[in-house]
């Protein structure tokens, strides 16, 4: 039977969550979502934090629907649309330059897509990157497409760009207004640096207050800080967070992530009126990581916060017992939030 006459066809991926250590904040095109830097993310292995999404197509289906963490949402969200015309363009495109047979199936299906995270969604683990580039990635197999989907992926949520590589991934910022050049690429392989670990230090499981898109917009009309940050600092911290992934620097890597963190919430801060996703607890654990340091003479802990309270540490596999060992004096178990919920302790898990 050809694909054509499949009456229903079911494809199921998933997708890892990205932490950037050059952060991304700040659009100039909101609706290509088109950067005003580049950033430079570390991709996290699915053992512990990914996104699995399945989409169906069937000519039997007389909508597009989906669910996210078992709850229907709406399909009209312009992202989700953004993200679904992008695939059936890319799918029309290749059909028309006639290199598929036999042909891809009719894109008149309607898809039913479901998706679910193991992890607590928006409160600043990075759900949306993980969630839009698990989306782009299935809408393409499932619709037969196989070019670059940094396009797709980005119209979701920019920062999902960079979860389609495993490794060390720079989304490159781009110049051209239709956004073409503004794609993801791989820096090193997922092998490149063995014994680098992510701790995941969960501080809120919450919501976060205020979403990232909306974040920075803020930023983008209000902070000085933000522009003279993207024009002139991103662009050197770029070259030099390369170098120190590919030479695996932990110093340098760690000291410039830190940095480009505090930047970042400093342009929240110089927003206006103020954005703060930083809680008393994250400042604990940023003194903590600086105590630590402090007293090895050297950088083997770095942290790295995004629109959320939740720390991200970076550390190598010789060092986690002694660190998570410091977390657990600094925050014993018993005024470590509820025992029953997996989310109130430390988690780690291997970068
Ligand atoms: C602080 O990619 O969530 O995590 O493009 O509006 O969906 P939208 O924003 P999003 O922003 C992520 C911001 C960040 C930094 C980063 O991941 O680079």
């Amino acid at each position: 039977m050809a694909s054509e006459e499949k009456p229903l066809v079911v494809v199921t991926c998933t997708a890892p969550v990205n932490i950037a250590v050059i952060k991304y904040w700040g659009k100039r095109d909101e609706d290509l979502v088109l950067p005003i830097n580049s950033s430079l993310s570390v991709t996290l292995h699915q053992d512990q934090l990914k996104t699995t999404t399945t989409a169906a197509i069937s000519k039997d289906f007389t909508e597009d629907r989906i669910w996210l963490n078992g709850r229907e949402e709406d399909v009209g969200q312009p992202r989700l649309q953004a993200c679904l015309r992008e695939i059936r363009r890319l799918a029309r495109k290749r059909r028309s330059t006639g290199d598929e047979d036999p042909p891809p199936l009719s894109l008149s299906y309607k898809v039913h897509i479901a998706s679910v995270n193991n992890f607590p969604t928006a409160a600043g683990l990075a759900s949306s990157a993980a969630g839009h580039a698990c989306l782009a990635y299935t809408l393409a197999r499932v619709y037969g497409v196989d070019s670059d989907l940094s396009e797709a992926a980005r119209r979701g949520s920019g920062s999902a760009c960079r979860s389609l590589y495993g490794g060390f991934v720079e989304w490159q910022m781009g110049e051209r207004a239709d956004g073409k050049d503004s794609v993801a690429r791989q820096v090193a392989p997922e092998s490149h640096w063995p014994e680098l670990r992510v701790l995941i230090l969960v501080v809120s499981a919450e919501r976060k207050p205020m979403g990232s898109t909306a974040g920075m917009q803020t930023s983008v009309e209000t902070s000085p800080l933000l522009r003279f940050r993207a024009e002139a600092v991103v662009p050197g911290r770029m070259v030099e967070m390369t170098h120190c992934v590919r030479e695996r620097d932990f110093q340098g890597f760690g000291r410039l992530t830190m940095k480009d963190s505090n930047q970042f919430h400093a342009t929240c801060l110089d927003t206006f009126p103020p954005i703060s996703y930083l809680s008393d607890i994250s400042r604990r654990i940023i003194r903590l990581v600086h105590c630590f340091n402090a007293h090895h003479g050297q950088t083997k802990v770095a942290y790295t916060f995004d629109a959320g309270p939740n720390a991200v540490v970076f550390t190598l596999d010789d060092t986690v017992p002694e660190f998570v060992a410091a977390v657990r004096h600094c925050f014993p178990p018993e005024s470590n939030g509820d025992k029953s919920q997996p989310w109130g302790r430390v988690h780690g898990c291997a970068a």
